[in-house]
């Protein structure tokens, strides 16, 4: 547990759903193992949805692969721990981490498509879950199995807000349009009961219409069965929609970890004010946006110091020579910047 969370009150005596802490992953590129993920660091409570940010490449997905143990093969985790529901998740036999994995997380990716079998009803591919995970059955009181799992699978694509599940459920993904399969998909993630869903860009391929709309169905998800989500997005706008807490990465690290009003109203980190930039504003009814110069720095060539100094503003003579520290600045806030040394507590 960080300093920052130890010190966040009555939250911290709960054991979070997931505990991320010094997560180091290395990927085998060219022949050689190279750092992709940085002794990453993050925690989620039950009932929160946390923010993950950050441009393209900045290591948010290799985070979620790592939670689901889904890494490429070209991958190892090189340190760290992951803990789901307070259990360590790495180090574990294949069989037991499937076992904890099937029970506790459920991933949404972007491409809807890719989830579906497209010879497969809806509702076969959902009372499938049932046949795998028969204990989810166990409310089936008299009628017979097959029923009951049919019943709930429209019951679940009822739950995503899909019109009409009574016939939805007997069509086939192609039958459906980009939006609608994205709710099957969130629907299957939530007949398992996970402990913790994690969506990644899940609304990145969808118009902005159909998009305002799964965001919102989310939001519902989090009253209706307190969704915990950890909710991947190079997107700020979504973040303030969404989120409690925002961990804001970049090239492997974690830069800025904070609650969201705050980070929106103060943010600290140099990358964290230039992704804010980033969300587009209307001034004088133009709308008005400023991408961040640059480009993230390749893995296999990253600049000494700290990673953003070739891109940052407000870099000075330190920064290309020292990696910056993790720094909790006030409860809760943690930032990784020269700027801040001297004011703040070393993690
Ligand atoms: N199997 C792999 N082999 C080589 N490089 C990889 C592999 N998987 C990821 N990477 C690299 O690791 C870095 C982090 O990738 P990751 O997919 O986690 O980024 P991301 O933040 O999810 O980006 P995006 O917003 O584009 O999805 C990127 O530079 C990416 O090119
Ligand atoms: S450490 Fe230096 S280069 Fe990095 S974000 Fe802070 S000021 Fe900018
Ligand atoms: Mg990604």
């Amino acid at each position: 547990m960080t300093s920052a969370t130890r010190r966040s009150g009555a939250a911290a005596t709960a054991v979070p759903v997931l505990e991320i802490s010094d997560l180091s992953v290395e990927l085998s590129i060219g022949g050689r193992w190279i750092q992709a993920l940085d002794r990453v660091g993050l925690t989620i409570q039950r009932g929160e949805v946390l923010g993950l940010v950050g441009e393209s490449g900045s290591g948010k997905s290799l985070t979620a692969l790592s939670i689901a143990g889904l890494l490429p093969g070209n991958a190892r985790v090189a340190g760290g721990s992951i803990r789901l529901n307070g259990e360590e998740v790495l180090g574990k036999s294949e069989q037991a981490l499937n076992r904890l994995r099937a029970r506790s997380v459920a991933l949404v990716f972007q491409n809807p498509t890719s989830y579906l079998n497209p010879v497969l009803t809806v509702g076969a591919q959902i009372a499938e879950i049932f046949e795998l995970n028969p204990e989810l059955l166990e409310a089936a009181g008299g009628r017979t199995r097959r029923r009951e799992a049919w019943r709930q699978s429209i019951e679940a694509l009822r739950l995503v807000r899909i019109p009409d599940p009574e016939r939805v459920v007997e069509r086939y993904p192609f039958e459906l349009s980009g939006g609608m399969q994205q709710r099957v998909v969130i629907a299957m993630a939530l007949v398992r009961q996970p402990d913790l869903v994690i969506a990644d860009e899940i609304t990145t391929a969808l118009d902005v219409t159909v998009q305002a709309q799964i965001l919102s169905l989310l939001a519902e998800l989090r009253r209706t069965v307190r969704l915990t989500l950890l909710l991947i997005t190079h997107d700020m706008g979504i973040v303030a929609q969404l989120a409690d807490r925002v961990v804001v990465m970049y090239s492997g690290s974690v830069v800025e970890s904070s609650d969201v009003r705050t980070l929106f109203k103060s943010p600290r980190h140099p990358y964290s004010k230039a992704l804010l930039e980033t969300v587009p504003t209307i001034d004088g009814g133009r709308t008005v946006f400023r991408p961040i110069r640059g480009a993230m720095p390749a893995l296999t060539d990253p600049p000494a110091g700290c990673r953003f100094h070739p891109r940052c503003p407000d870099a000075f003579d330190q920064c290309s020579r020292r990696k910056p520290e993790r720094l909790a600045l006030d409860p809760g806030r943690v930032v990784a910047c020269h700027l801040y040394e001297g004011g703040a507590v070393s993690e």
